[in-house]
């Protein structure tokens, strides 16, 4: 099969890298890609004001799309109409990420466990709201902000000026304002096909910016799996009680989501809640949990786009731990340089890790930092052990080399 993996991070990376090595895989094509994709496939220039015309020019026989931008305008809805198999959910399932409002009715209709949660139509009623309320306060955006749509809120003048700022980024859309949780979270990931569903990874992220989960929030730093404290009897809850439900309803509402289903759960006190879904993979916790996929990624795709995931096992290694640490230029999340060249110091391979490019290029035979993000590698370790994993992941990071290269020293650390 000709197969075409859409985005440009080490997410995409990673599942390049996967597909890559399916027997019925005959050719990669990547776009937009990046200096690590570019090795994996055939680097293609697609026009994205005219992305479906292209694709079909392409003439290849399945989609992978990693990125939920492209879910949210609807490319497998356009592609599907073209007669092109493709993995992801349908613009109308992946309203589950792209609506914070229309994610909520859902888990409201499948008694779903979730913060308690309001929604206003305007910032006006956020704040009269608030001044009433005297207890802290999440307010969300209603739409796709890039992970920017979250303020957790202390004092109602935190409240006017965030639900003035979602108004401002989402015009006319909902504004939820959600109770303040407290607790670990946990990133939960399934395939489905939309009525059937695989067994369940589950991976923890770290979206600030520097050690001690301080500073500004960034598109993640880390990640590592699997938590210690994922057991049998959760994962067993989160089945039952959220995922399965979620589908059932999705389904019933005539638009079943097929692709690949991620929680973001926070572990409370009175159990897991539900802080948002998200209708792909994540990233970084791809670049973690997809080495340790057993089995061919494609077939398990190509089964989910068919509604025939009950033919095909998932599964995936328990025994086997993973971390990933982030090296991103310095200054990132805000100005930072890019153009320099990223070299290896040792050429042997390292047999415990992995690396996946996201904003990289090549300029001849040399790799250097792109302008794309400030996000250059996801350096992976994988041990039998997570200290292991960790260790083969430091020493990986302490191979590499550029100029401006920054990464956190404490990820899985368990501090
Ligand atoms: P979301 O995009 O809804 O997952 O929110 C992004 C981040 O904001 C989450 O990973 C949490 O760290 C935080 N967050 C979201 N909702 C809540 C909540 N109700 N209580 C506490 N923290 C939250
Ligand atoms: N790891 C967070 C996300 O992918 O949205």
């Amino acid at each position: 099969m000709k197969i075409l993996t859409i985005g440009k991070g080490a997410r995409e990376h990673a599942l390049a890298w996967r597909i890559s090595q399916s027997l019925q895989c005959q050719e990669l094509f990547v776009w937009p890609g990046n200096g690590g994709t570019s090795q994996l496939g055939w680097d293609v220039s697609l026009n994205a004001e005219r992305l479906v015309e292209d694709i079909v020019g392409l003439g290849v026989d399945y989609v992978v799309i990693g990125p939920e931008t492209f879910l949210a305008q609807g490319l497998v809805d356009d592609l599907q109409s073209r007669g092109i198999p493709v993995f992801g959910p349908t613009k109308a399932a992946a309203q589950l990420e792209t609506s914070k409002w229309f994610a909520l009715e859902v888990m409201r209709e499948a008694h779903v466990p979730r913060p308690t949660s309001f929604v206003f139509s305007n910032p006006q009623a956020a704040v009269t709201f608030a001044a009433g309320h005297g207890k802290p306060v999440v307010v969300k955006a209603d739409g796709l902000t890039g992970g920017k749509g979250v303020w957790l809120c202390h004092t109602p003048g935190e409240v006017e000026q965030y639900a003035n700022l979602c108004w401002e980024l989402h015009p006319n859309k909902p504004i939820v304002v959600q109770e303040l949780l407290k607790g670990k979270e946990v990133s939960v990931f399934c395939f489905t096909d939309g009525y059937h569903i695989s067994s369940l990874v589950a991976a923890c992220d770290y979206k600030r910016l520097l050690e001690g989960d301080q500073g500004p929030n960034t598109g993640g730093m880390g990640s590592y799996t699997w938590p210690h404290f994922w057991k049998k009897p959760l994962e067993e809850y989160v089945l039952e009680w959220i995922l399965k439900p979620v589908l059932r309803s999705m389904s019933q509402k005539g638009m079943p989501f097929s692709g690949m289903l991620y929680a973001g759960l926070m572990l409370t006190k009175d159990g897991p809640k539900v802080l948002e879904f998200n209708a792909r993979f994540g990233d970084p916790e791809a670049q973690v949990i997809l080495p340790l996929l057993e089995g061919d990624l494609l077939e398990i795709m190509l089964a989910c786009t068919k509604g025939r995931l009950d033919t095909v096992p998932v599964s995936w290694n328990r025994k086997r731990q993973a971390v990933g640490v982030v090296m991103v230029s310095y200054g990132y999340p805000n100005e930072y340089e890019s153009g320099h060249p990223i070299t290896r110091r040792n050429s042997h391979d390292s047999k415990n890790a992995l690396v996946f490019h996201s904003s990289t290029r090549r300029e001849g035979e040399t790799l250097v930092t792109d302008d794309e993000s400030g996000r250059v590698l996801t350096v992976v370790g994988m041990g039998d052990k997570l200290f292991l994993a960790r260790e083969a992941a430091y020493s990986e990071v302490g191979k590499w080399d550029f100029p401006t290269a920054a990464w956190r020293e404490d990820i899985a650390s368990g501090r």
